[in-house]
C-alpha cells in the first residue's frame, strides 16, 4: 500500500471492524453514513463475500446504499425491513451517557429514523469524538426549504431562552448553493459551543414549524465502540454499565484497502 492510513482513519477502521463482530446471520442491519460507517460497510461486505454472512442492510443515505451494493450487501428499504435488529453508525460527538450529535454528513433524518427503528444502536467512533458535554460540534438541524429563513429566525429566537453558550446559525452550503439532503431539505448548523440541556433542546427544536429533525440523539445509542490509532478498541455498554477493552491487528494487506491503494 503506497499511502499509510492516518491514526484517525486507523481508529475509525478498528472501531468499525470490531463492531462488525456484533452482526449475525439473518440480521436486518441499519447502515450508517460517514467515513467511519463506510469502513463498517466495507467490513460487512468482506464478511458477506468471504464468510457467507447473510444480512439485509437498510442504508441511511444514497451514498451508503451505493457503497453497500458495491461491496455485495443486499440492500432493502426500511419499509421492507419494517424493523431492524441492529444499526451501526458513526457520530460527530458522544458523551458519557452515549447521547450524540449526528448529521455532520447531512444524513441525520434517515439516521435517526433507522436507529430508532432498531432493537439496538451501536456507535463507532475514533476517541476524538468523545466529549464531556455536547455542543462543540455545530448541531445540524434539517429544515424544509419553504420559508427556511423564517425557520432560522425562529430557531435563533428560541435559542435565547436555551442553556447554550453560542447562538449563531448558518445555512449549510455545497459550494455556492445550499446543501440539499436526500429528502430535499436544507440543513442549518447551530454553533452552540456548549449545550446545557441536550434533551430539552432536542425537544424544543422539533416544535418549531419548518424543522424536520435535529441531530441530537438522546437515549438512542446502546453501545459505543471507540477506536484508537494503535489498534485498541473499547466497547462501552450504557445498559450493562460495562467497558471491555480489545485490540485489533491492523493488517495493511487487508482486502478492504485494495481500492484505497494507488
Ligand atoms: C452523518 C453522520 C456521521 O455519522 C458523522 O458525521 C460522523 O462522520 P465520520 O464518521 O465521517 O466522522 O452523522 O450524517
Amino acid at each position: 500500500m503506497s499511502g499509510e492510513l492516518s491514526p484517525i482513519d486507523k481508529a475509525k477502521f478498528v472501531a468499525a471492524k470490531r463492531a462488525a463482530e456484533f452482526v449475525e446471520d439473518g440480521m436486518r442491519v441499519g447502515l450508517g453514513t460517514g467515513s467511519t460507517a463506510a469502513w463498517l460497510v466495507r467490513c460487512l461486505g468482506e464478511m458477506v463475500r468471504d464468510d457467507g454472512l447473510k444480512i439485509r442492510g437498510v442504508p441511511t443515505s444514497t451514498r451508503t446504499a451505493e457503497l453497500a451494493r458495491d461491496v455485495g450487501i443486499e440492500v432493502i428499504s426500511l419499509d421492507e425491513a419494517k424493523w431492524l435488529d441492529l444499526t451501526i453508525d458513526g457520530a460527530d460527538e458522544f458523551d458519557g451517557e452515549l447521547n450524540l450529535i449526528k448529521g455532520g454528513g447531512g444524513a441525520l433524518l434517515q439516521e435517526k429514523i433507522v436507529a430508532t427503528a432498531s432493537d439496538q444502536m451501536i456507535v463507532i467512533a475514533d476517541v476524538g469524538k468523545e466529549v464531556e458535554r455536547l455542543g462543540a460540534f455545530p448541531l445540524p438541524v434539517e429544515v424544509i426549504p419553504f420559508g427556511w429563513q423564517t425557520t432560522k429566525a425562529l430557531i435563533e429566537e428560541t435559542l435565547v431562552s436555551m442553556d447554550v453558550l453560542g447562538r449563531t446559525t448558518t445555512l449549510r452550503m455545497n459550494g455556492d448553493v445550499p446543501y440539499i439532503t436526500d429528502e430535499g431539505n436544507h440543513i442549518l448548523d447551530l454553533h452552540l459551543n456548549r449545550i446545557g440541556n441536550a434533551r430539552q433542546l432536542g425537544m424544543v427544536m422539533n416544535q418549531i414549524p419548518g424543522v424536520v429533525e435535529n441531530g441530537l440523539f438522546i437515549d438512542i445509542c446502546d453501545k459505543v465502540v471507540v477506536g484508537y490509532g494503535d489498534g485498541k478498541v473499547e466497547i462501552r455498554d450504557i445498559n450493562a454499565g460495562t467497558v471491555e477493552v480489545d485490540r485489533l491487528d491492523f493488517l495493511e494487506d487487508d482486502n478492504l484497502f485494495t481500492d484505497l491503494m494507488e
